[in-house]
């Protein structure tokens, strides 16, 4: 397994998050994990990040334990995040903000062929490549965040609500760029309120419940389980 979490416990002051959340994630690979508001996706989300570190339990990347980590140390392992709510540098024009997500890497040809391959992705970018991120559409800045997070070169990407407030038209462009990433051999953790998007994409699944894990399978199981189809689904 490339990323595991085991049985982790994680608290914000006094008061527990997430009880015990086990999950395990393989090269090439969509994991996604669902659940409503409040359930603990983006708190498993930047627990792997470091941002929040687990109460007890543990993280292991690649053969290492990382859950003591701090998040600048997870990012140079190859963990990228997109966190909730497109977060870009909002003085920054497009181009400064692909290129901060390069920060760790030295190889400008390779760099270089990176920032081809995600204006390949999004062309709107390529166009707007000068101009600042905080006069960009909300769809715009979505590519921004999940174009920084591909200029690191990552091992394993997490990607927080990416079609949240996307046009149907937007979130379809997205969904085919996360296939796209996928088939190049990056895994991703997805984190959606979409349930129907999400069990598409992924190919193994998690429901998320106040805190726990209630549900895992492969995606086409749980998008067939009834109690998803009700709950998530709106079946
Ligand atoms: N910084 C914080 N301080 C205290 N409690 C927090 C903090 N962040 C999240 N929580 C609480 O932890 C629980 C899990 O929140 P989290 O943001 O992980 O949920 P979520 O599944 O991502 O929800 P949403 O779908 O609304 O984004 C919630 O009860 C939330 O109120
Ligand atoms: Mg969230």
């Amino acid at each position: 397994m490339l990323l595991e979490l085991k049985s982790i416990d994680v608290y914000y002051g006094k008061i527990k998050a997430i009880h015990q959340v086990s999950l395990a994630v393989d090269s090439s690979q969509i994991i996604t994990l669902i659940g409503s508001n409040g359930a603990g996706k983006s708190t498993t989300l930047r627990t792997i990040s470091g941002l929040s570190h687990p109460k007890t339990g543990e993280i292991w990347f690649d053969g290492e334990r990382i859950d003591r980590l701090s998040p600048v140390d997870i990012v140079k392992r190859g963990i990228a995040h997109v966190p909730e709510g497109r977060r870009v540098f909002p003085t920054l024009t497009v181009l400064q903000n692909l290129y901060t997500g390069a920060y760790l890497r030295r190889d400008q040809k390779k760099i270089d062929q990176t920032l081809d391959q995600i204006f390949q992705y999004f062309p709107i970018l390529a166009e707007r490549r000068n101009q600042r991120a905080n006069t960009l559409s909300g769809g715009e800045q979505q590519m921004v965040a999940i174009g920084r997070v591909l200029m690191s070169a990552p091992r394993l990407i997490l990607m927080d609500e990416p079609s949240l407030g996307l046009s149907p038209k937007l979130v379809h462009e997205i969904a085919g760029i996360i296939r796209n990433i996928k088939e190049t051999g990056v895994p991703i953790v997805l984190v959606e309120q979409n349930a129907e998007l999400a069990l598409k994409l992924a190919n193994y699944a998690y429901v998320m419940e106040v805190g726990r894990i209630s549900l895992k399978g492969p995606a086409e199981d749980l998008h067939n389980n009834d109690h998803v189809r009700k709950a998530y689904l709106g079946v």
